[in-house]
């Protein structure tokens, strides 16, 4: 059910998604606040011996997952250090094989969710110490955890995750980064960079957001689409899995998200000319992979719609449905190149006449396992 808060709180906005969307920025800044001191990351919530963490499993639901997959990639290349991660819902039919040295992640906006708990009771169990990133205070999860990273995004109303996604991404990169300082993992003037770029990524967000009368106007012409796929390689892949998942929770449009090298291992036989195909594209270093893909995606037929980076723009020309990200470190894309599918989803939805705020059969907190 969509939360307390009155239509007032919406402000200008018709929904609390698209304000949501557009809190992103905001959210960010909040979050951020108090973590970058001289330079280097600080957490003075975290009780930990950073030289002596073995392994990082992490555990998380949906969006919350999804963000996991980006922080594990973040932690696994800036950090070195080994990262598992499991859909909280799977975690309990798994062997887990702890060792000293582990330590649990365990994610969720709410810090209600069953799912997500279970994953903490089981890790308890076995006496590995918990680390909770949660965005609602006092909430189950985080007053069981051993440790507590709140994401500042203040309360997400919409039952769609959005800005609670960003902060998400954020702790988890800012998680990647103090490991990486605490190790001594990354050349100095690296990690400087690193931090450098976390800092201002807010402003990259904003100007992914003057893309919204754009987004519009093509989910104007497709809203009719009943298939989506979603593609991307590297860090764009988890970023394409949860955009299908926005549009399905919100459009109910059957959406699947692939990573492109993978498409034509089975699911390109179900392209024709009835399926939209969102291809992303930030990251660099894998466009020469990625485009052919594309190509072979157009050749059959499908619809296809570009969210490529600005200084990409160039290979992206034929594609007459282009979005354009701006420029960030490839490391960092992830939370500028949702932007545009968070909107993609939201119009979506509004074109198709679903209660975007409140989709059917789902509740903000999912309390049973
Ligand atoms: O409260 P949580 O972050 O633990 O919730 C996890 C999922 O239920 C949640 O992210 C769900 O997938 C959202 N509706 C996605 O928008």
């Amino acid at each position: 059910m969509v939360g307390s808060l009155t239509s007032e709180d919406k402000g200008d906005f018709e929904h609390f998604m698209l304000k949501e969307i557009f809190d992103g920025p905001e959210a960010l800044r909040q979050t951020l606040r108090g973590k970058i001191r001289d330079n280097k990351i600080v957490f003075s919530e975290l009780k930990l011996e950073v030289q002596a963490i073995n392994k990082i499993f992490i555990a998380g639901c949906g969006t919350a997952y999804h963000a996991g997959l980006v922080g594990r990639k973040a932690i696994e290349e800036l950090a070195g250090i080994p990262v598992e991660i499991d859909l909280a819902s799977e975690f309990a039919y798994r062997t887990a094989l702890w060792q000293a040295g582990d330590l649990l992640i365990v994610i969720s906006q709410s810090g209600e969710t069953a799912d997500t708990l279970a994953a903490l009771y089981k890790a308890r169990k076995a006496g590995i110490p918990i680390l909770a990133i949660v965005n609602v205070p006092d909430s189950t999860i985080a007053r069981l955890a051993d440790m507590v990273i709140y994401t500042q995004a203040g309360p997400e109303i919409s039952i769609a995750s959005t800005k609670v996604y960003l902060t998400q991404l954020l702790v988890l990169y800012l998680l990647a980064l103090y490991f990486a300082q605490e190790k001594n993992a990354l050349p100095p003037e690296e990690l400087m960079a690193c931090i450098n770029a976390i800092a201002t990524i807010d402003q990259y967000v904003e100007k992914a957001l003057t893309q919204q009368p754009r987004i519009k106007e093509i989910a104007s012409h497709y809203y009719h689409a009943n298939n989506a796929f979603f593609l991307g390689r590297g860090y764009d892949y988890p970023v394409a899995m949860e955009g299908a998942l926005k549009l399905k929770e919100t459009s109910y449009v059957h959406a699947e998200a692939y990573a492109a090298g993978e498409l034509k291992h089975g699911p390109i036989a179900l392209l024709n000319g009835d399926v939209l195909v969102m291809a992303l594209l930030s990251q660099d270093a894998l466009l020469e992979k990625t485009l052919p893909n594309i190509n072979e995606i157009k050749s059959r037929g499908a619809t296809i719609i570009v969210v490529c980076k600005e200084s990409l723009q160039e290979h992206c020309q034929e594609y007459e449905n282009r979005i354009v990200i701006p420029d960030t470190n490839p490391l960092l894309a992830p939370l500028v190149a949702v932007i545009p599918l968070q909107l993609f989803a939201y119009y979506m939805a509004i074109f198709r006449g679903t209660e975007v705020d409140n989709p059917r059969h789902l509740t903000k907190a999912v309390t049973v396992e």
